[in-house]
């Protein structure tokens, strides 16, 4: 696997990195929209990308943008869920951005939490192959978990996986546990993009803000390629960039 380059943008904070970040997302899709029909974009979902949602809804409110030609894929999503889950990734997107922009429904594929498991592996491939038949991936923004997860890529997960239902690492459960509402039981499995799916996306960019990510950043820079940390596997690929705030940089 050879080693590539990763650009790293560092801001004073999420609030402006966000900022910047949504309005150079914004220019990168009109781009790919002169260019061609359609522009395929896949968004994480968690804490990072809150600052960046309420960034695109005012991009989008001054018609910087619109999602009419837009297809989204999600990143992830927890198994099993109901998708009315408020706990679920689905529901999130919903209420955080698809409900305030003009994307419309047809667009947006979603890995479904409901499944039974024995609708799960065909589920997950005709996900893939409806990026391929679309022409493939544009743009991928990713979060980072503190054990370098990727989507729900684990460590431990291989550079050749696709998308598939996985078990959700102690780490990751500990930390989701710590935000799910009410004590509700975090759900054990998601089903996630997998890390070549992710790496076949034309542009990536991965989003960590704040002191708790210092640390995984500085291994993610440092450390070689490794399946402990599916994050390194972003050095495979040669257009990725980080964007930091000064306190996730603080360890490089
Ligand atoms: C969520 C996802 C995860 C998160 C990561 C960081 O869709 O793909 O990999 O990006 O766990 O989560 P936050 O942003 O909550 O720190």
């Amino acid at each position: 696997m050879a080693k590539k380059e990763i650009r790293i943008k560092i801001y004073p904070d999420s609030k402006i990195a966000s900022k910047i970040f949504a309005e150079s997302l914004v220019d990168e899709i009109n781009e790919i929209l002169n260019k061609k029909k359609y522009c395929l974009i896949s968004l994480p979902t968690g804490n990072t990308p809150i600052d960046l949602f309420n960034e695109i809804i005012e991009l989008y409110k001054k018609k910087k943008i619109t999602f009419k030609n837009i297809y989204f894929f999600n990143l992830d999503e927890f198994y099993p869920i109901s998708k009315d889950d408020a706990q679920s990734y689905n529901y999130y997107l919903y209420e955080k951005l698809f409900s305030h922009i003009d994307m419309p429904k047809k667009n947006i594929s979603m890995l479904n939490g409901t499944l039974k498991e024995k609708d799960i592996t065909s589920h997950c491939l005709s996900f893939e192959n409806k990026i391929e038949k679309l022409g493939g991936l544009d743009i991928q923004v990713l979060g980072i978990g503190q054990n370098g997860h990727i989507g729900f890529n684990e460590p431990g997960s291989l550079r050749d996986s696709i998308t598939r239902k996985v078990k959700i690492s102690d780490n990751s459960l500990s930390i989701i546990s710590s935000e799910f509402k009410d004590n509700v039981k975090v759900p054990r499995e998601a089903l996630t993009m997998g890390v070549k799916t992710i790496l076949s996306c034309d542009k990536i960019f991965l989003l960590a803000w704040g002191k708790n990510k210092s640390t995984i950043i500085e291994k993610t820079i440092k450390s070689k390629i490794t399946k402990n940390i599916p994050a390194t596997y972003l050095k495979t690929h040669n257009d990725v960039t980080f964007i930091l705030d000064k306190h996730s940089s603080l360890k490089i």
